[in-house]
């Protein structure tokens, strides 16, 4: 039977086992699918080994995204945009690389939470991988601008420039992209992996009035930013779960060609985790 993994750093608490598990009874399949610890460097003898043991698919996380996009031997024009790969599909020799995060993100905003992007104004916090992995969906999505505020203001800079549209801009480079309303506020950062909030001096309360603030972590590591943004006037707050879910989803599909439905799995953790 074909085996599936998540490989990354640390891995003990992944879900990933349990949603792939769940979409596989969903659409009558048998899915083995488990978690491997790898540190960084060594995601190529992890996947080598793998693939001997019959593995077929991998999603691929933290801190290992951008080693998997360098390993991939072919990748799709969204991973190449994001410049990182969630996941691996093995081709008989070699491995293919996707990225589904940003489709993840988007689906849980329009499609559960009902939030349309077209034409609202976004602040994203932090500019580090798993930001620049979302700005393409959503400048897809047709929204009017994305500000990137982050601690170190040269490499918002840098992403912006990447980006080479119109629409990216900067908070505290003087360009006149830190102007309020805002009507969604991102967290990016890696800052709740260490429990904390993201330290960006000078964030104005103003930033937080009437939005909705997503954090794409889930769970504790989103509480202190989605209490921060309500306290200071956010109407709505959403954690990162919907879009871990959907990201399983697409990469469900990427490798059984059937899209599982989403919502009795996200509705099942949702009851144990908590918060939303
Ligand atoms: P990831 O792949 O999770 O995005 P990363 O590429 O290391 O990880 O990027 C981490 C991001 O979180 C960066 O934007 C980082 O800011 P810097 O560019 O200034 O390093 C941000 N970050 C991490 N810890 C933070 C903290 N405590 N407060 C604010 N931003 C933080």
């Amino acid at each position: 039977m074909s085996l599936y993994a998540v490989l990354g750093h640390p891995i003990d608490h992944s879900l990933s086992p349990r949603i792939h598990e769940a979409f596989g009874v969903l659409t009558g399949r048998v899915v083995r699918y488990e978690r491997r610890e790898v540190h960084p460097g060594g995601l190529a003898h992890a996947l080598r080994t793998f693939a001997s043991e019959g593995g077929r698919g991998a999603n691929i996380t933290v801190p290992l995204k951008g080693e998997a996009f360098a390993l991939a031997a072919r990748t799709t024009a969204r991973a190449q945009r994001a410049r990182a790969v969630n996941t691996l599909s093995w081709e008989g020799e070699a491995w293919a690389g996707d990225n589904t995060d940003g489709a993840g993100l988007v689906c849980d905003l329009t499609v559960n939470y009902g939030w349309p992007l077209e034409g609202r104004r976004i602040v994203l916090l932090g500019a580090g991988g798993a930001a620049q992995g979302i700005i393409g969906p959503l400048l897809d999505q047709g929204i009017a601008h994305l500000a990137i505020f982050n601690r170190t203001l040269e490499r918002a800079r840098n992403v912006a420039e990447s980006c080479a549209d119109a629409r990216v801009g900067v908070i505290g480079s003087g360009t006149g992209s830190d102007t309020p309303p805002f009507d969604i506020v991102i967290n990016a950062t890696a800052a709740g992996l260490a429990g904390s909030l993201p330290m960006i001096p000078g964030i104005p309360d103003a930033f937080f009035h009437d939005v909705i603030a997503y954090d794409l972590m889930y769970g504790p590591k989103a509480r202190d930013f989605l209490g921060y943004a309500r306290a200071h006037g956010a109407r709505a707050v959403a954690d990162g779960l919907g879009m871990l879910v959907e990201q399983a989803a697409e990469s469900f599909q990427v490798w059984h060609g059937v899209r599982p439905p989403t919502a009795p799995v996200l509705t099942r953790l949702r009851s144990e985790i908590g918060g939303g």
